[in-house]
C-alpha cells in the first residue's frame, strides 16, 4: 500500500533532551531549556515549509511540577517569556496558536500572556502551533469526563466521538506522527486519547539539535510507512 497521506497533516513532538544538550556543554539544565525554547520557532517554519498544517509540542507535562522547584518555575518563566517575546512574530508569518493542557495552575502572568497570544492569533490560516503545556493525557481524559458528567450527558448516550468533543481542542486532527527526540521510546502521557494510530517515530537527537535534516529523515520514514487503521 502506498503513503496516500503525505505530507502529514498534524506533526507532534516530544522535546526531550535539553538536560543532557546542556550537561554535554557543562551548562545548568536551563540553559537546555532556553536552548530548546529557541528551537521552537525554528522547527515549526520548517515544518511549515513542507505543508504541515498543525504542530504539536510538549512544553510541560503534569508530571513536570515535580521536578525541582527552581527547574519549574525557569521553565514556566521562559515560556511566559518566550510567549510575550514570539506572538508579534507568529502572528505576522500567520500562525496560530493553541494552548493544551490546564490554565488553573498557572501564574495569572503566563495565564494572561497565553489568552493574549491565543486571541490575537486565532483568524491565523497557516501552521496552527499549539503548545501543551500544565498537559497530561490523562488528565485531558479525566477532566473531559468530569465535564460530561456535569453536563449530565446520560451514559448510553457516551461515544468515542462524545469524548473527543471534550477535549482541549476537539477541532484538531489527531496526530500522523508523533517524534520524540533525546533517545527514549515511550509517549510519557502525551496525547494518549489521540495518538490511537498514529505513527511512532524516535530519535536520539537531543531536541535542541533538532533541525532540518532530522525533520527531513522523520518525514521519509513516515513516507515508508504503512497506515491501515486496524484494516487490512
Ligand atoms: C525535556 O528535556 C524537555 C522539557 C521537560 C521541556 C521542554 C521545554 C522546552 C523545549 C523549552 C521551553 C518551552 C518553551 C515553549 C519556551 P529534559 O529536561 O527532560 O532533558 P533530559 O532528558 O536530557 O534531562
Amino acid at each position: 500500500m502506498t503513503q496516500t497521506n503525505y505530507p502529514p497533516q498534524h506533526v507532534a513532538i516530544i522535546m526531550d533532551g535539553n538536560g543532557r544538550w546542556a550537561r554535554k556543554r557543562v551548562l545548568p539544565r536551563l540553559a537546555g531549556h532556553k536552548a530548546g525554547g529557541e528551537n521552537i520557532h525554528t522547527v515549526a517554519k520548517i515544518f511549515a515549509g513542507y505543508g504541515i498544517k498543525y504542530l504539536t509540542l510538549y512544553a510541560f507535562s503534569t508530571e513536570n511540577w515535580n521536578r525541582p522547584r527552581a527547574e519549574v518555575s525557569g521553565l514556566l518563566n521562559l515560556l511566559a517569556r518566550k510567549i510575550g517575546q514570539e506572538t508579534q512574530a507568529f502572528y505576522k508569518e500567520n500562525i496560530r496558536l493553541v494552548h493544551l493542557g490546564r490554565r488553573d495552575r498557572l501564574s495569572q502572568k503566563l495565564k494572561e500572556k497565553v489568552q493574549a497570544a491565543v486571541a490575537l492569533t486565532k483568524n491565523n490560516a497557516g501552521l496552527t502551533l499549539c503548545l501543551a503545556f500544565d498537559y497530561g493525557g490523562r488528565d485531558e481524559i479525566v477532566q473531559a469526563t468530569r465535564h460530561i458528567a456535569s453536563a449530565g450527558i446520560p451514559g448510553d448516550n457516551i461515544y468515542e466521538s462524545t469524548l473527543a468533543q471534550y477535549l482541549y481542542s476537539p477541532d484538531i486532527p489527531d496526530p500522523d506522527l508523533i517524534i520524540r527526540t533525546g533517545g527514549e521510546s515511550r509517549l510519557s502521557n502525551f496525547l494518549l486519547w489521540q495518538a490511537a494510530y498514529s505513527e511512532l517515530y524516535f530519535t536520539p537527537i537531543l531536541w535542541p539539535d533538532f533541525g532540518l535534516k532530522e525533520v527531513d529523515e522523520a518525514l521519509s520514514e513516515y513516507k515508508r510507512r504503512q497506515r491501515r487503521f486496524g484494516k487490512i
